[in-house]
């Protein structure tokens, strides 16, 4: 029996990357999964490689930036599977780019908060009753290795990840006790189509990467859905309030090897 048996699970951001691999491998285990993304190709995509493997999933075209579009999403979830189990809140989104502080526009940080900070609280205030309805739920948010540490050049994006970070733990202090675990993941740098172009373009950025993670490598995006499952599942039971860091060793990493 698989680690998700006859659970429904929602993922934003399920159109690509970490989201796509949650999607896969949460049917392996069992779960429907509702595939949320404002991108419908990829997502219509991730909904086929669900299929491929024997599972269950839809697709609702959503910007987490928009309320309304998230409270349709979630509407969504509940007629097509009849309840929420879990949801991984990992849609990532902003006007991209590196830009030191005092060079950031409004137009980045703005973009950055609406998706990647308050498309989180716009999709828990919606998961939440849903999840309090069925008795309990798992919520998993995905923020970054880097949170705890700043990086240089991504301010608007470890500013909103930190928010998450404090939402993550804010959840679970008021809701664990009704059944709703509230955790996140945070990863190191795992391989997506994006950042294969991006170190096709800027090949010596590759190696300062790998050389950040105290394992040499960075990571399948498989390797990070897996404890994202585990968050989701009964097996973490007891598990709430915490940050399972899946970063290949990047917050041990030391200089003198
Ligand atoms: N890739 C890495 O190395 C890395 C490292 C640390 C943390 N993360 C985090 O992991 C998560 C997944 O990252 P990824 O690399 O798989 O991302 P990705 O860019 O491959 O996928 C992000 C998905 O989010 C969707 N999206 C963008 N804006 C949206 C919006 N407004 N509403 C709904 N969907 C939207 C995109 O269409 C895309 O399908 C993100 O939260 C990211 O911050 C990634």
């Amino acid at each position: 029996m698989g680690l998700l048996e006859g659970k429904v699970g929602l993922v934003t951001g399920g159109g690509s990357g970490l989201g796509r691999a949650t999607c896969v491998l949460a049917a392996r285990e069992g779960s429907k999964v509702i595939v949320a993304d404002i991108d419908e190709a990829g997502g219509k995509q991730t909904v086929a490689e669900v299929e491929a493997v024997g599972g269950e999933a839809a697709f609702v075209s959503t910007d987490v930036a928009d309320p309304e579009q998230v409270k349709a999403m979630v509407a969504a979830t509940l007629s097509q599977f009849g309840g929420l189990d879990w949801a991984s809140n990992n849609a990532v989104g902003g006007a991209g780019g590196f830009h030191a502080l005092h060079e950031t526009e409004d137009h980045t940080w703005r973009r950055t908060m609406d998706v990647t900070l308050d498309g989180v609280f716009y999709c828990m205030r919606e998961e939440i009753p849903a999840m309090l309805e069925r008795g309990g739920g798992s919520i998993i948010n995905i923020i970054t290795a880097s949170v705890s540490k700043g990086e240089a050049m991504l301010g608007s994006y470890i500013a909103a990840k930190g928010g998450v970070d404090a939402l993550t733990r804010t959840g679970a202090a008021e809701y664990s006790a009704r059944g709703i675990r509230v955790n996140s993941v945070a990863p190191g740098g795992f391989n997506t189509p994006a950042i294969a172009r991006y170190f096709e373009r800027f090949p010596e950025d590759r190696e300062r990467t790998i050389a950040q993670h105290a394992m040499r490598r960075i990571a399948e995006p498989d390797e990070i859905a897996q404890p994202v499952i585990w968050l989701a599942s009964d097996r973490a039971s007891f598990v709430t309030g915490a940050c399972v860091l899946a970063d290949g060793g990047i917050n041990v990493n030391s200089h003198l090897l």
